[in-house]
């Protein structure tokens, strides 16, 4: 179906768009190019009523290796800063309103951790490798790592971690809380989870799935106080929407809901 050079797109399940980076010869380095084609297949996912869940994924030896070095070496102060340079990164944190699963194998480096780290959910191999090495290039994390992996990992653990460049497994993502779900076989064992979770979560309602999503997100920006409150005033709403009645009959009835996805 996808007329993309650095991505694959297909539909492994009903309900669940899959995105494959690419770029084998580069370790799936996310060149810019690159970039735009996953946004523009996020945002054709995102607007398609017959998919429910995202999955992205890379190859058994890399999600991604980090944002294109070769790319940003040159790069200028002027033209990193008049250009917004990484700021398109973003569109998939800000704007894409499915759930969004990374699946793992291999390096996640740099942007490519950073990139796992805006999906919604993280699944991996226990043999994976992340790491924001970033201080080892002259640098710091540019596409929200130390604010994401922060948020995710704590603060002693973050900091130690950008500021040494060490990376850190799957396995330890996994007890730290960072992956929802560690897997001890490969790319094939993993991949099988993550669509199989998307398969899950593209079978209920999308209303209540893009709420959940929103309301749970809420929770990084907002004080406790608000963000309850935010939660209450889209669960009112939600009783607005034709699927929370037919959820509810169809429990009361013990029959299986068909859901409208209105
Ligand atoms: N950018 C550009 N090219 C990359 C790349 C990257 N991030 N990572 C790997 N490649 C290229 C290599 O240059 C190499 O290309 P050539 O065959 O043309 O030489 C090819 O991919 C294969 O890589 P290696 O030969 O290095 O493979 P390896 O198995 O020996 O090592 C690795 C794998 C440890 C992941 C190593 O490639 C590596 O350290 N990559 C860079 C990781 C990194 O520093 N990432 C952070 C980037 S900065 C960033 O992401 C900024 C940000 O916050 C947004």
């Amino acid at each position: 179906s996808s007329t993309y050079e650095h991505i694959l797109t297909e539909t492994p399940k009903p309900g669940v768009g899959l995105i494959t980076l690419n770029r084998p010869k580069a370790l799936n380095a996310l060149s810019s190019p690159l970039f735009t084609e996953l946004n523009d297949a996020l945002s054709k996912y995102d607007n398609d009523k017959d998919i429910g869940a995202i999955v992205i994924t890379g190859s058994e030896k890399a999600f991604a290796a980090g944002a294109d070095i070769k790319e940003m070496a040159p790069l200028t102060f002027a033209a990193a800063y008049s250009n917004n340079f990484i700021a398109p990164w973003s569109h998939l944190a800000t704007s894409i309103r499915k759930p969004v699963i990374a699946a793992v194998s291999g390096y996640a480096l740099g942007g490519g951790c950073e990139l796992a780290l805006m999906c919604d959910i993280i699944y991996c191999t226990s043999k994976a490798t992340f790491g924001q090495p970033e201080i080892k290039l002259g640098t710091i994390p540019g596409a929200g790592g130390s604010q994401r992996l922060t948020r995710a990992i704590g603060k002693s653990r973050a900091m130690e971690l950008i500021l040494t460049g060490k990376n850190f497994s799957g396995k330890e993502a996994g007890e730290w809380g960072m992956a929802a779900k560690v897997v001890d076989g490969g790319k094939e064992e993993l991949l099988e989870e993550a669509v199989k979770t998307a398969e899950t979560i593209a079978g209920y309602s999308h209303v209540p799935v893009v709420a959940a999503k929103e309301v749970v997100n809420k929770s990084q920006e907002l004080s406790l106080r608000e963000g309850v409150e935010y939660e209450r005033r889209m669960f009112h709403g939600l009783f607005g929407s034709k699927d929370q009645k037919i959820g509810m009959t169809a429990f009361a009835e013990k029959k299986k809901p068909e859901w409208s996805n209105e």
